[in-house]
């Protein structure tokens, strides 16, 4: 390279450069490695992931898995046949991902062009942001209400010709809210594309689903990350018109959800009876943990309808908090943004789990 030659990271694009999206958790193992612990030590309670894990038939099925030199069916035949079957809509409506994550960076590449707008219903779950920005567009933040209900003449007040997008996270993700189905139709009534994300549909049994036969501008996300413990495996799926399911498959990695991704969603769709004997489990557990976290009384707990609890921390510092619990090996997560300041969120983990969690906040103080 001679002296004029500008070294390789300065030829990369400088807002790529400059983006720092999210801040994702750590892994068990770091935090592992760093306290001298066995891994199976560290409570992890900070990504609303399933403690109980997958169903049993999933691990003996890929124990016995002989097509990893294979690339997976691109066309996702089978897979888009079980959801479709598990949804109750055509296999042509349904389109899945590496994680629902994939999904929402494909939906906003299709409508919002850089400079357009996406309307966020914040606080709201940060990966929209993530994608809308490092795709360009803008994102607009409509600010709940302080109950975290969704403000819909807000929303209306909002829009302009440059509005693209709409989402919402049904319940939303990390407030636990629902959002009714009168404040939903006014969303749809905009005409705007709304995407209904329901990560978390398994804990309410709540869907929209049924309502797009209605509206043809609705658009319904799930994943397997939560209810059936698969989120290291990253699949998720979303339910489209059919026009808009052949252009999202048009622009998605045609071998986006690997092969043990799609045996494990067979194993999981054969076994929905146990998976949804440990949601009942976590929606049991969360309240019992909501009634435990209530007696702390440097703690506000908000109510949840989700596999997760939101606590705005009354006394002291979440983010403080989050690192005193960190160092005992217990995993949260804390929020420092305007509507969620000093707040922090709990996953709903086995009674044993969440325990723990309870006597390091008991002894924490403040
Ligand atoms: C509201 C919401 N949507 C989507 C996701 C991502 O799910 P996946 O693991 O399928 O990418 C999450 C994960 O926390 C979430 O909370």
């Amino acid at each position: 390279m001679t002296k004029d030659e500008k070294g390789i990271e300065l030829m990369a694009r400088p807002e790529m450069t400059r983006f720092r999206g999210y801040s994702a958790c750590k892994s068990s193992e770091t935090i592992s490695q760093k306290l001298g612990i066995p891994v199976n030590k560290v409570v992890k309670l900070d990504a609303n992931e399933n403690n109980y894990g997958p169903s049993p038939k999933v691990g003996k099925a890929l124990s016995s898995l002989d097509s990893y030199h294979i690339y997976p069916d691109a066309a996702q035949t089978e897979l888009r046949d079980m959801l479709a079957k598990y949804v109750g809509m055509p296999c042509e409506q349904i389109v899945a991902g590496a994680g629902s994550d994939q999904l929402i960076d494909l939906i906003i590449k299709l409508f919002a062009a850089p400079g357009e707008e996406i309307i966020n219903l914040v606080p709201s779950f940060a990966m929209y942001r993530f994608y809308g920005e490092l795709n360009g567009a803008t994102m607009v933040e409509v600010p709940r209400d302080a109950d975290f209900r969704v403000d819909t003449i807000a929303v209306k007040y909002a829009i302009t010709s440059k509005t693209k997008l709409i989402f919402l996270a049904n319940p939303n993700n990390p407030t636990g809210t629902l959002t009714s189905s009168q404040n939903m139709i006014s969303l749809l009534e905009t005409g705007l594309p709304l995407v209904v994300d329901e990560a978390y549909y398994e804990f309410t049994g709540e869907s929209a689903v049924p309502l797009m036969k209605d509206y043809p501008n609705l658009m319904v996300l799930r994943t397997f990350s939560k209810w059936s413990g698969l989120a290291g495996l990253r699949v998720g799926y979303g339910i489209f018109p059919p026009a808009i399911a052949n252009y999202l498959h048009g622009i998605r990695d045609p071998y986006n959800v690997n092969v043990a991704a799609l045996v494990a969603v067979r194993e999981s769709l054969k076994d929905i009876d146990y998976l949804m004997g440990n949601v009942k489990k976590i929606v049991t557990e969360r309240s019992r943990f909501a009634d435990e976290l209530t007696k702390i009384n440097w703690l506000k707990v908000y109510p949840s309808k989700s596999n997760f609890i939101l606590c705005d921390v009354l006394e002291g510092n979440a983010r403080q908090l989050q690192q005193e619990l960190e160092d005992q090996g217990i995993l949260v997560r804390y929020y420092s943004e305007p509507r969620l300041m000093n707040c922090i969120r709990f996953s709903v983990g086995k009674p044993g789990e969440d325990d723990i969690l309870i006597d390091a906040l008991k002894k924490a103080g403040r």
